[in-house]
This record gives C-alpha cells, structure tokens and sequence, in this order.
C-alpha cells in the first residue's frame, strides 16, 4: 500500500472505530456486530505497526495498555477534588435544605443524582485531547493513572469540540464484571474482591495496563472541574455539556424543585436500588445554579451546596442451614453461620462468623431460623438478628461441643475469655492454620500459597511445620491437583524469594501469640536480627516502647521451647533471612524532630490531614503512633469530638494537642 493511502486508510479506521466505540459504550446503540468491530481493529493495529507515523495518541489502538509502569507519578489537581457531607436520614436532609434556603432563599432548584459506588478519578483534556487522568488522592494531590483510564472505553480519548478541559467522575466495576472476575480469581486459589468498589480501585491501582484493560471497567462523568470559559450556568447544563462532548454521564439524575421531591428520588432509590447493573451508596444531591453555588460556598472540606445522602446497610434476609466449627491457629473454636446463598450489598453471602457461642445465646439463633444479614462495612458479612415471628417450630437448638470438631481433645475456656480453646499443640486444625498465616501477605508473603494449596500439602503430609516448605521439590508439588508446570515454577520462585524477606515479616509469620505485624516490626527493628531478640530477657522486651507483659512474656516462653530453637536453626540452614533489611528506626539519637521517640495517639476528627496522613507524617520523623492512651503515652493530638481517650488522656496528664498545634510542628 503506498504511504498515502495508508495513512488515509489509517484515519479513516480510525475515526470509524472511534464511532463504534462512543455507540458501543456511550449510546449503548451498538451498529455493527462485535466480530466487524474486531476485525477492523485488527486491520488498523497492523497499519499502524507498519506505518508508526500515523499512530495517533486517540487512536483506539491506544486502548489496550501499553508498557508496564515501575510507580505511579503524583499529580497535583488544579481545582481542589472535594469530599460531601453526609445525610443519613430524612431529618439530615431537611435540615440541608433549610440551610440552603436561609442562605440564597426559596428560588432554587437541586439535581438528584446517584452516588456510584466506585472511586473519584479526574480527567484532563487539552484541546480536545485525553493527556491526564488522575485518582482522587488526597483531594490536592493524586496519582497519574492515566495508562490505565485509557483502557477504559467509555473514556473518550478525544472530545467532539476542541476543549481544554478538567472533568471529574467515577470509575467503577460493572457488578456482571466483578463476578466474572472473582469467580476466575477463585478458581485460580486467588483471593476475591470483597466488593466492586475493591475490585475497581484494585484494577485501576495496576502498575500493568494490560490488567486494567482486562477488567470491564467503566465511568460516570458527574461534573466539569472548572466551567470558566465553557459558558455554563447550571450544574445540569455542565451535565449536558458533557454528554455533546462525548462523555458518558448517568441518566438517571432528575432535577427537583423542592425537598419533597428530593425525598421521593431517595426513597424510590432505595427500592430500585438492588436492579442496578453497578452498585451504588447513597444519592448525591447538588443545588443546580452556579451562582448559588458560589453564594453557598464550601466549609472546611466540604461544598454547602450539595450532600451526599448515604443507604442504610442492605439487609436481608435468608435461612441459617447450619452452624460450623472452625480452629484457629491459636486453638480458639469460631462457630459460623452457613447461610442458604444470598445477595447483599454486592456479592453472594453463604457464611457469616458468629464469632462465639456467647453470640448465639444472646442473638437466641436456631438452625433453621429465618435470620436478617448485612455486610458490617458493606463488607464483613454479619448475622443482625433473627425473625422470631418466622419460627415453626422446627428449628434445632445449638449446642458448642466439649472437644475439639478437630483433635477431639477437650475443649477449655481460659480465665477472662468467652472463646472456647482446644490447647492441644498437636492438633491439625491449629497447624494448618499456623503454615496458612506463614505464608499470608503481611507475614511470609509467598504468592500462589493460598490455603487450598496449603491445605493439600499438610494432607499429603508433604509439610508438617514452616520449614518444611523450602524443601518442596518440583515433583512432589507437580502430583498435588490443577498444579501445571508454571504454577509450580512459580510457587517455587515465591518460596526462594521468601528467604530474602526482612526479620519483621518472618516474625509476625511465626504466629507468637500477641505478637502482631506491628509489634513484629518495633521488635526487628530494635534488636536487628532473630539472635539478639532470642537472647533477650524479659525485662529487656518490657523496657522497649509498646512491648507490654503480656507480649514479652509469651516471647520469652515461645523461645524456651526447645522444638522452636531447632525451627530456627532448620529455617537458618535453608538459608531463612534473619535480619530486619528496613529503614533504621528514626530515633532520638539520629532525629532532631520533636516527634522522634515518642508515642502518640491521634483522636476526634481531624479536619487539615487524614488519619492516614498524619500517622505517616508522624511516623517518617520518628514518632510512633499508638492506638490507645496509657502511661507510655507521650502526647495525645485531639481532633473534633475526642471522646473517651482525651479524658484519659487529661486523667493521665498527659500533653495535648488540637491539629493546628500538631499541623505546625510538622511544618517545622
Ligand atoms: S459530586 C464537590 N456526584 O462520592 C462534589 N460525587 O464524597 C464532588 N461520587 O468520592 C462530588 N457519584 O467520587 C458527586 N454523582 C456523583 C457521585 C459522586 C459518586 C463520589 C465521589 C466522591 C464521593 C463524594
């Protein structure tokens, strides 16, 4: 083909395909069958390897996912990307809109809109261009994704008007995606996503394209960051806008002329709700005139002029088919409720933890019972309460046994516990439990160790401790079920890079009893490798900041045992790292900051900088940041309604702080 009718060819794809993907994805009015769509992408994708020249950076070529990316560029956001205040009720919401009203008076109107379920992502154009997408971040600054936004096709890569502009939206997961997803992640022996929400900020948070390009994700455009110079009025208009430019937008948002008929959009939600192809979380409710925005203004992080109004938990109900016993790693005995399969708030729920037999009296649940479901946090699944009204008769009391569904040795309750606890060191359950926690994320980390494989390997008796798992061979990994050639290479790569992980990781993994990831972590650092805290007394362990009895002393017991001290040395002649390979611990001695070597507990609200934030702010000049108040405490910064560890705090006499105070020293 000579060069110019290629490149006529090449454009001529390329705009028809564009088409087909703004019908497609945009208008949901497909015009050509999937199989045309494909083969002329084919045809353009050889064209454009043939002639890179023509290669545009809106061509849908570009939709695939390029190279792998080594981090994520921070983006700074030109128009500040803002949270809502929230309305949980119908009295939260009346109070809104007579705040509204006291300010600009009763001429007004509100757009109702959903609130997608998804996570904020904000989209630069320059002169028509898609050249920046970014996460929301901290409000100011967020990440560049924009490789992975590409491979999201209801995107537009170019506008149907020139524009040099900012648009903000949500990227979410399709719920017909997400369980495609993670019913393949399952059979892989993957972990699932929790939600659709997880699954899509799991995807778009990809340092490879190609995984977001493989995710079905989509976008709702609710809003044009900056409307300077693009003539709208209204934030209805600024919807429309974004429609003739070739956005998608939701279309089921509604202009309300007063709270009445806001209440009903609300209402007729949460009925429909559940019928939604993609999952929401509340209603976003926004005064529609931009001049009365601008009248209403913003308070510290939020706009006056619009809320965000919040859905109860979805419950449910469904039928309790059976109460199961499981044993943890520590011995504890954990009944859970298997539930006849049910659909609530994003995923099928068959198994909730009823957590101990104490529950179940005070709940007063039967097997058999019609019981009520949520997911705590739309993600923990929780039995609420039971429909005593739906009782037959016919349902079967529980009863907890007296010895172990495991070991059968008898089953004890410790002083102060409610737990039930087989203590017999030798039982099954708990082993199995110990090697799955070795090797889970925060401890060992070995990949493709999930605790299906695991609990192949402790039948086949292939591993009856840790150690054993670096003597796996290929043959005897290769004969256990669905395990090819490649998972095995790959299993076998996740081990070795084992070795190398720092003291923390290996400590937590050993499953000492109090001793959790973050206290792994104060323990490496201080004493460097697995010898020095091996050697320590217990008045050294309870000498060091957040280290309390109760943990140094089940320290120093855990390594008396004489079958521990040959573990260690087993792992060391497989060539186990030892030593704690992070950052050394800012102290007093290396650290002028006022933070440097003090505890610290943060409470109440903070308004200026997350939680998040400030632990981290904190932590990087050497302070640590404490959960709970107590005399080792140091400093206590009080937010917004600080509650009972401030008045401990001032019982203790203890220094405190408000955030401006706390804000300053970290300017410092
Ligand atoms: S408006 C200043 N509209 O909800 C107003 N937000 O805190 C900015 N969200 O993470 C937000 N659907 O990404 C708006 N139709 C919608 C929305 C929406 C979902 C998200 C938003 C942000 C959170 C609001």
């Amino acid at each position: 083909m000579e060069t110019s009718s290629a490149q006529k060819r090449v454009t001529e794809l390329q705009t028809l395909l564009n088409q087909y993907n703004y019908e497609y994805h945009i208008l949901d009015k497909p015009s050509v069958p999937d199989a045309e769509y494909d083969q002329l992408l084919r045809e353009l994708i050889e064209l454009e390897e043939q002639y890179p020249e023509f290669r545009t950076p809106d061509s849908p070529t570009q939709r695939v996912g390029g190279e792998v990316l080594s981090m994520f560029e921070k983006v700074e956001h030109r128009t500040p990307m803002l949270s809502l205040g929230n309305a949980f009720n119908e009295s939260d919401l009346r109070d809104f809109d007579r705040k509204i009203r006291q300010a600009v008076g009763d001429k007004f109107s509100y757009v109702c809109e959903l609130k997608i379920d998804g996570l904020a992502v904000s989209l630069r154009y320059e002169d028509g261009l898609f050249v920046q997408g970014a996460t929301r971040g901290d409000g100011t600054i967020g990440e560049d994704i924009t490789a992975n936004l590409k491979t999201i096709k209801s995107i537009p890569l170019r506008l149907k008007k020139p524009y040099s502009m900012e648009v903000r939206g949500e990227a979410f997961m399709p719920k017909k995606s997400f369980e495609k997803l993670n019913s393949v992640k399952e059979e892989k022996g993957e972990e699932p996503f929790a939600n659709p929400r997880n699954a899509a900020a799991g995807s778009l948070r990809q340092l490879d394209p190609k995984i977001a390009a493989s995710r079905n994700l989509d976008v709702y455009l609710y809003g044009v960051a900056d409307t300077g110079g693009t003539g709208v009025q209204s934030h209805s208009e600024g919807l429309d806008l974004l429609d003739e430019l070739g956005f998608k937008t939701n279309k089921e948002r509604k202009k309300c002329e007063t709270i009445e008929e806001v209440l009903l959009y609300v209402e007729g939600w949460v009925e429909k709700r559940p019928n939604l192809p993609y999952d929401i979380d509340g209603i976003v409710i926004k005064v529609n005139s931009l001049a009365q925005q601008e009248e209403l203004g913003m308070t510290a992080k939020s706009p006056r002029w619009a809320i965000a109004y919040k859905f109860p938990a979805e419950e449910v109900v469904t039928i309790l088919k059976d109460i199961e016993l499981s044993v943890g790693r520590t011995g504890v005995v954990t009944p859970t409720a298997i539930l006849v399969p049910v659909r609530v708030a994003g995923t099928t729920v068959s198994r909730a933890s009823l957590h101990n037999e104490d529950l179940i009296r005070e709940k007063d649940l039967k097997i058999g019972d019609h019981v009520v479901v949520k997911k705590a946090g739309d993600i923990i699944p929780e039995v609420v309460n039971v429909l005593l009204e739906r009782r037959t008769g016919e349902e079967q009391n529980f009863k907890m046994p007296t010895h172990c569904p495991e070991c059968e040795s008898e089953l004890v309750r410790l002083e102060d516990e409610v737990a039930l606890r087989c203590i017999n060191p030798t039982c099954p359950a708990q082993i199995r439990e110990g090697l799955i926690h070795f090797v889970s994320r925060n401890a060992m980390n070995i990949d493709g160790l999930g605790e299906k494989v695991i609990s192949q390997l402790f039948q086949e008796k292939l591993i009856e401790k840790v150690s054993d798992l670096y003597k796996l061979t290929s043959e005897q990994l290769l004969g256990l079920e669905r395990m090819g050639e490649k998972s095995v290479q790959n299993l076998l790569s996740a081990i070795e890079a084992s070795k190398v992980n720092s003291l923390e990781k290996l400590l937590f993994g050993l499953g000492i009893r109090h001793v959790g990831a973050k206290a792994a972590k104060t323990l490496a650092q201080h004493f460097g490798t697995i010898d020095g805290l091996m050697d320590a007394s217990y008045e050294e362990l309870i000498g060091i900041n957040e280290i309390g009895d109760k943990m140094a002393d089940s320290i120093v017991t855990y390594f008396d045992q004489p079958e521990v001290k040959e573990l260690i040395s087993e792992l060391k002649s497989f060539q186990v790292s030892m030593e704690y390979k992070g950052p050394k611990p800012v102290t007093v001695e290396n650290s002028d900051s006022f933070f440097a070597g003090k505890t610290i507990v943060l409470t109440g609200k903070l308004e200026q900088l997350s939680r998040t934030e400030a632990k981290e702010k904190i932590e990087a000049l050497g302070g640590n940041v404490a959960g709970s108040v107590s005399k080792k405490t140091h400093l206590v910064i009080a937010g917004e309604d600080a509650g009972s560890k401030l008045t401990k705090a001032q019982d203790l006499g203890i220094e405190i702080w408000d955030e401006d105070r706390l804000v300053e020293e970290l300017e410092k």
